[in-house]
């Protein structure tokens, strides 16, 4: 990023970048149009599948829908779509950087942009320690296969759920995830030196990840006792638990299945005809990993009576009722292999959406700082991996999760505002792909994105009123530690409000461009 700064009349905190210089930046780029539709459905599908399919769906039908969680599936989906177009929109015309967090600075302005940035923390960092968790639960169960058993005090989170009779009950417990934790360093250090997926490693993951998921598909299927799907929605059994609201709650669950679908808008400016893969690459990758979760989900719930699903790695305990010890391991295998690239792509997104803030001086300049010769962020990406790794340690998946889906459906929600407002305001934009029928689509978008995050904040309230603040606290907390960072830092830091270009840091490949392209940590091929 080479922009400078357009110093704009208006409120300071709404300062903007100047989108045509943006926009000469993403022409002066130089990458390669080498990505056809099939390459973006598959690196799509790369960034999807992880912990949300192996873990999180136990948790969602256990808690909250019941078999009906397919229909929780759905729900999320639709809401992913929508709010895929309206990235396909803005990638299209700004093919940049650090995505929606230069979309939001340069469409509405510096405070928003970090709130984006904020949010996406959420989506990244702390997706990032809830894939661990649930990595952790499946090297668990990967390993007892072979008679190692590691102590439950080692892979348990400090804070606990446990089910009540309102819903779950978070409690300070003894344990500490330290394996977790450990995935999470090994990822660091990986980073930290440069190692960075090319497309292949890519491909040949998401051949195992989704070869894995068929085959629990085409052998669970004679498995399932069909007695296991009724009642289909469970009734209410009070608040989210079951019934209409909890396919609606298990929904915002799972929803953080979908997450990292959007990375393929970050290829738009190298897909090789945008305004066509760019739709193809992130609804194909939707639709294949919807129907692949359906399917699933129906098969989980069909072998394990719901009510037994809610543990670290329920796909693993469906192959083990299953009986088929090679298969089990096969199963548990995929997993791992699965979970572990999910750990890395949150990891490095996180580490460049730093990277990308630290450099418009939102964020303290060490997290640009690149190591002389690996080129990696490394002080960031090194603090950065401590603190993922603690939240893994001390959290359980279904606070981090919850965490995550919540960024991530307010996140949606302002790229789909971006998309209307961009519109209203510069109809003029050459915009290589729009997003049909008109308002349709962004107005959608946001709606679906609130209806995911809705039932999420009712619970967080709900919980704080029934003596179960955890959550609440967790969340308040994070949001007044933005706005602290922000007004305490960023304000008068940032090298748009002082009338500056970027830190000059130049050259690391764009979020996630490193692994759609198989470029090395200094760009190259
Ligand atoms: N969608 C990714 C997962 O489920 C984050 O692990």
């Amino acid at each position: 990023m080479t922009e400078t700064a357009a110093r704009q009349p208006g409120h300071r905190l709404l300062m903007k970048k100047s989108i045509a210089q943006v926009q000469k930046e993403a022409a002066g780029q130089h990458l390669k149009r080498s990505l056809g539709a099939v390459n973006l459905v598959l690196f799509g599908i790369g960034c999807i599948i992880g912990a949300g399919i192996y873990v999180m769906t136990g948790s969602a039908a256990a808690h909250f829908a019941g078999p009906a969680v397919l229909l929780s599936f759905v729900v999320a989906g639709l809401a992913c779509a929508f709010a895929g177009l309206c990235y396909a929109e803005l990638a299209s015309t700004m093919p940049v950087a650090g995505s929606a967090y230069t979309y939001s600075y340069t469409i509405l302005g510096e405070v928003f942009a970090w709130v984006m940035g904020w949010l996406l923390v959420l989506e990244y960092g702390v997706a990032a320690s809830t894939v661990a968790a649930g990595w952790s639960g499946s090297v668990t169960s990967l390993l007892a296969n072979f008679g190692l058993v590691i102590p439950a005090h080692l892979t348990t989170s400090f804070i606990q759920a446990t089910q009540g009779d309102h819903g779950l009950i978070f409690s300070a417990g003894h344990g500490l995830n330290l394996l977790g934790a450990l995935g999470i360093l090994a990822v660091t250090s990986l980073l930290v030196i440069g190692v960075s997926e090319s497309a292949n490693v890519n491909n040949v993951i998401v051949i195992i990840k989704v070869g894995v998921l068929l085959l629990f598909i085409g052998m669970g299927a004679f498995f399932v006792k069909p007695a296991n799907w009724h009642p289909f929605i469970p009734p209410n059994e009070g608040g989210f638990t079951y019934g209409i609201p909890g396919i609606f709650r298990a929904a915002s669950v799972i929803f953080f299945a979908y997450v990292g679908f959007e990375a393929v808008s970050t290829a738009a400016g190298e897909a090789k005809n945008p305004a066509r893969d760019m739709p193809i690459g992130i609804l194909g990758s939707l639709v294949v990993c919807t129907i692949l979760y359906i399917l699933v989900s129906a098969i989980l719930t069909g072998i394990v009576p719901f009510r037994q699903l809610g543990v670290a790695a329920p796909i693993a305990l469906a192959v083990d009722r299953m009986g088929v010890p090679w298969f089990a391991i096969l199963i548990k295998l995929g997993a791992v292999a699965g979970l572990s690239s999910v750990m890395l792509i949150l990891t490095y997104g996180q580490s460049r959406v730093f990277y990308a803030m630290a450099r418009d001086g939102l964020l303290p300049r060490f997290f640009a700082k690149l190591h002389t010769g690996f080129r990696t962020p490394w002080i960031g990406t090194i603090i950065l991996g401590l603190l993922i790794a603690t939240a893994a340690a001390m959290l359980p998946i279904e606070i981090l999760g919850d965490l995550v889906s919540l960024g991530t459906g307010v996140a949606f929600a302002i790229v789909c505002i971006s998309v209307l407002w961009l519109r209203s305001t510069r109809p003029d934009l050459h915009r290589p792909f729009t997003a049909p029928f008109g308002v349709f689509v962004p107005v959608l978008g946001v709606i679906m994105s609130l209806v995911m995050v809705g039932p999420l904040l009712i619970d967080i309230v709900f919980k704080a009123l029934h003596g179960d603040p955890i959550p609440a606290y967790l969340l308040t907390g994070y949001l007044s530690l933005g706005a602290l960072i922000y007004f305490g830092y960023g304000l008068s830091h940032s090298r748009l409000g002082l009338g500056l270009g970027p830190h000059e840091e130049d050259g690391l490949p764009t979020e996630m461009e490193a692994v759609a392209h198989g470029l090395d940590e200094h760009g190259q091929k």
